[in-house]
């Protein structure tokens, strides 16, 4: 029987992932938009992967579950890469709680269900996650373990108390990975691991519509007063993946990655700091 990767996001990220771990295996490409999954598929054609498309609503259960279904009729999933989301300057604060938080919970919880014993994930969160100040402990837990359909309506989502985009999209991301972390036990039981990356800034359409809209410049100095002093590469956040969903990360899961060339760092401790 072959094994399947699939990829829920077909942009830079996710096929970056994807091209590391996939040699011999069949790659399932599954974006919102068609002509995303379709130039990720003549990519990875051509570099000899066997792949296939479907269009995906992360944010729409019936669209999950068909693809969990697609993917399952294909063959036995072993590698799933969850990176479809909106950044802050792509939606309102809605769609960033619908699609980001709603939307990982949902693929998470599908996704459970239809995983190999031996397989593995990887979510992709973001920094944006870490710069967010430390929440109540019991907002931790409603965000890792309310059921799926009940997670938009907790009180401290709503409108009144989420001030905008920005802080939609880092609620959301440390959502990601506190969501990983208790599905890890779940998904321990049938012999699956699952972790969350959260990257910095990487050079994505993702990315430019971030740097080129109204948050630009603050993106910019995190990239110029970074320890790294650069932006990263989808490539890179390939080998992560590669490690945490391969033989050698066999003992990581439930787990939280942050590679973003020391923002983060620099952020609470450094140049980046607020004023
Ligand atoms: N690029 C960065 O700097 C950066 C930094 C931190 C986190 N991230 C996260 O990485 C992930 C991947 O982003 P990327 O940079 O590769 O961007 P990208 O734009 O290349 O890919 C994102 C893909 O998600 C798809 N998508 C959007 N909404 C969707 C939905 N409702 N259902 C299914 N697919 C949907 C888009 O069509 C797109 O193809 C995102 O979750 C993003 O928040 C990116």
């Amino acid at each position: 029987m072959s094994q399947v990767t699939v990829v829920i996001g077909a942009g830079s990220i996710g096929q970056a992932i994807a091209r590391r771990i996939s040699a011999g295996k069949q790659v399932l490409l599954a974006d919102l938009k068609l002509e995303n999954a379709d130039a990720a598929a003549k990519v990875l054609a051509d570099a000899g992967f066997e792949v296939s498309t479907a269009v995906v609503d992360v944010s729409k259960r019936s669209d999950v579950v068909a693809l969990a279904q697609k993917a399952a009729a294909l063959g036995e999933v072993t590698g799933l890469i969850h990176a479809a989301g909106v950044s802050p300057t792509q939606a309102s604060p809605k769609t960033n709680l619908t699609v980001d938080l709603y939307g990982t919970a949902l693929v998470l919880e599908v996704f459970g269900s239809v995983m190999a014993p031996g397989g593995a994930a990887v979510v992709i969160a973001s920094q944006s996650g870490h710069r967010l100040p430390a929440l109540p402990p019991e907002q931790d837990k409603a965000l890792a373990t309310t059921p799926v359909e009940e997670l938009l309506a907790l009180s401290f989502l709503q409108p009144d108390q989420i001030k905008d985009s920005l802080h939609a999209y880092q609620i959301s991301k440390r959502g990601n990975s506190l969501r990983v972390m208790a599905e890890a036990v779940r998904w321990g039981k049938r012999g699956a691991r699952v972790n969350t990356i959260s990257p910095g800034i990487i050079n994505t359409p993702l990315a430019r519509d971030e740097l080129t809209g109204p948050r630009g410049p603050g993106y910019q100095r995190m990239i110029e007063l970074c320890p790294a002093g650069r932006a990263g590469t989808p490539d890179e956040v390939g080998t992560v993946g590669a490690l945490l969903m391969g033989a050698e990360g066999a003992f990581i899961t439930g787990s939280d990655f942050l590679m973003d060339g020391g923002v983060t760092a620099s952020y609470w401790y450094g140049e980046l700091a607020p004023k």
